[in-house]
């Protein structure tokens, strides 16, 4: 079993503190919901944990089954187990999907021998769960994709690269009913006692589908309220104006 422990982090763009005083533990087997408004450092948090230039860590730590991430590359992390699914996923003009997840996986996974052959059956297989198309594997990641086909291939790349700590940023966000139906029983199908999720959303709407055990409230860069799905369904109902009373 995995575990991901962020410990009083603070993370900065520029001279602008964007992440203050943040602490979260997300252990295999847990699902987490991390909410807050727009503009609240959700997506940030996201970045840093993934080691995005950007953000600078000023101070705390990120670590997953003890090891140390601050400091250290993108590609390591996801060594490490670590996954993040973006919120708006951009375009690798040039990179087929196929090149993109056979070389992710091999970064990922050095000493897995899995054939070619093998490798891209499990990839179309998952394909068609997520519903994209079998013609998507020879076109250009996210090229021309519409937000619902992005969403879907953050999925895929989630499912084929086998992740211990998942972060999924407004993973609904694009989807209609039928694709957010989809998309949901492909996470929960891949969620098990070894895997541990953040789902980041500022709506309840995918939490209907997969039930978090522990929702966080974030403003400002900073924990506001942790507690049970209680605080996701009452949001949904007033929204956050009772927390920032609080
Ligand atoms: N690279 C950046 N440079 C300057 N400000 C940034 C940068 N990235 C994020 N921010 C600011 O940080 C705040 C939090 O943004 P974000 O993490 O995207 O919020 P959320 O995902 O919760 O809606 C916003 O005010 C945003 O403008
Ligand atoms: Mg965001």
């Amino acid at each position: 079993m995995s575990v991901l422990e962020i410990k009083n982090l603070y993370a900065r763009v520029e001279d602008k503190e964007l992440i203050n005083d943040l602490s979260l533990t997300v252990r295999g087997g847990e699902i987490h919901a991390l909410m807050g408004p727009n503009g609240a450092g959700k997506s940030t948090l996201g970045y840093v944990l993934m080691g995005h230039p950007n953000y600078t860590v000023t101070s705390g730590s990120i670590r997953i089954d003890g090891k140390e991430l601050v400091g250290t590359t993108p590609e390591e992390r996801a060594k490490n187990g670590l996954f993040l699914a973006f919120q708006n996923p951009v375009a690798v003009q040039g990179v087929k999907l196929s090149t993109f997840l056979r070389t992710a996986y091999n970064q990922v996974h050095p000493n897995e021998k899995m054939s070619i052959q093998d490798f891209y059956d499990r990839v179309k297989l998952h394909m068609k769960r997520v519903g994209l198309e079998e013609s998507f594997i020879s076109r250009s990641v996210n090229d021309g994709f519409s937000g619902g086909e992005r969403k879907r291939f953050e999925i895929l790349q989630m499912i084929i690269l086998r992740p211990k700590i998942v972060v999924l940023d407004e993973i609904d966000s694009g989807l209609d009913v039928d694709a957010l139906k989809m998309v949901s029983e492909e996470i929960k199908e891949y969620y098990s006692q070894d895997v541990g999720f953040l789902i980041i959303t500022h709506y309840q709407r995918i939490l209907k589908n997969i039930e978090p055990q522990f929702v966080h409230v974030m403003m400002n860069g900073k924990m506001i309220m942790e507690g049970s799905n209680d605080i996701s369904l009452k949001i949904e109902e007033q929204g956050y104006d009772w927390i920032r009373g609080a």
